[in-house]
C-alpha cells in the first residue's frame, strides 16, 4: 500500500512538488476525490458552516468532528487523512489538547490533526508531537477566533502583524509541526513565511507561493449559492445542476413519467392471476 504519509508531504516540498488539499466531511466524497488523487483530506470545522448549518465554526463539537472524520476515513485509502480540532477542544490546558488529539487517531482512523493559533498553542503542538500525533498548523485568518479578529478579513497586512505572523509561523514549526496552513494573508507574506520554513505551507487565500493549496470542496464545486470569496475558484457551479436535476424529478414525478416502464420490476402474469 502506498498509502501518503507525513514524511512524503514533507519530501514534496524538499522535491518543489505542489501538495493538493481539499476538505471531506464523508464517506462518499472522500472517495472521490481520493480517487482523483489529491495528497491530503482536510476534515474541517468547516463541516460546521457547510453541512451542519451553522453560521460559524464555534458551535461544532469533538462528538460532531469524530462523527464526520470516521465517515471520511471510511472513504479514502490513499491520501492523508487530517481533523480539525475543534473550537475549545485544545485552548482550555494542555492535557485536555492531547486528550483530544488523540481521540481522532484512536477512534477514527485519521493520520493528523490540525490547530489554530501561534504561540499560545506551541505547548499543545509539543505534547501532541511528542505523543506521536503528527500535528498540522493553521494561521493567518484563523476562523476560530472571528470575535477576536473583528471579522473575517486579511490578516498580516502590516509590519507588526506580517512580523508577528512570520514568528508564530517559526515556532509553531519548532514545536513540531509537520505543515502549516496560511489562510487569508498577503501572498507575499506567505512566500516569504514558505521560504523561511522547512516544513510545507498549504495556502487558502494565501497566493501562488506557498508549497500546497487546500479549499474548501463545496466551494471548488460551486455547490453552495450565494457569497463567494475572492480566493475561491468554482471549477464548476454544480447547484444550478443539483437544483436543476431536482426540478426534472418534481415534474416527472407529479406527471407520472417517472418511474417508467424500465424503471420497475414485474411480477410473472401467472403470480398475479392467482392472487384475489
Ligand atoms: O475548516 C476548514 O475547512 C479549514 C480550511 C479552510 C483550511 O480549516
Ligand atoms: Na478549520
Amino acid at each position: 500500500n502506498n498509502r501518503i504519509t507525513t514524511a512524503t508531504i514533507r519530501e514534496k516540498k524538499s522535491k518543489g512538488e505542489v501538495i493538493t488539499m481539499l476538505t471531506a466531511y464523508d464517506a462518499a466524497f472522500a472517495r472521490l476525490l481520493d480517487d482523483a488523487g489529491v495528497d491530503m483530506l482536510l476534515v474541517g470545522d468547516s463541516v460546521g458552516n457547510v453541512m451542519l448549518g451553522y453560521d460559524s465554526t464555534l458551535p461544532v463539537t469533538m462528538e460532531e468532528m469524530l462523527h464526520h472524520a470516521r465517515a471520511v476515513c471510511r472513504g479514502a485509502s490513499h491520501c492523508l487523512v487530517v481533523a480539525d480540532m475543534p473550537f475549545m477542544s485544545y485552548q482550555v490546558s494542555v492535557e485536555e489538547a492531547l486528550r483530544n488529539a488523540g481521540r481522532f487517531l484512536k477512534e477514527t482512523g485519521a493520520q493528523a490533526v490540525k490547530l489554530e493559533g501561534g504561540k499560545e498553542v506551541t505547548p499543545a503542538v509539543k505534547a501532541m508531537t511528542s505523543a506521536g500525533i503528527p500535528v498540522v498548523g493553521h494561521l493567518g485568518l484563523t476562523p476560530q477566533s472571528v470575535h477576536q479578529l473583528g471579522g473575517f478579513k486579511v490578516q498580516g497586512k502590516d509590519v507588526a502583524a506580517a512580523q508577528r505572523l512570520l514568528e508564530d509561523a517559526r515556532m509553531i514549526e519548532a514545536a513540531g509541526a509537520f505543515a502549516l496552513v496560511l489562510e487569508c494573508v498577503p501572498a507575499q507574506l506567505a512566500s516569504k513565511v514558505s521560504q523561511a520554513l522547512s516544513i510545507p505551507t498549504i495556502g487558502i487565500g494565501a497566493g501562488n507561493g506557498c508549497d500546497g493549496q487546500v479549499l474548501v470542496t463545496h466551494d471548488l464545486l460551486g455547490l453552495l449559492p450565494g457569497f463567494k470569496p475572492k480566493f475561491v475558484k468554482a471549477y464548476r457551479t454544480l447547484h444550478t445542476e443539483v437544483s436543476a436535476a431536482v426540478r426534472e424529478y418534481i415534474e416527472e414525478v407529479r406527471t407520472r413519467q417517472y418511474p417508467a416502464p424500465e424503471h420497475s420490476l414485474n411480477m410473472a402474469d401467472d403470480v398475479l392471476e392467482k392472487l384475489y
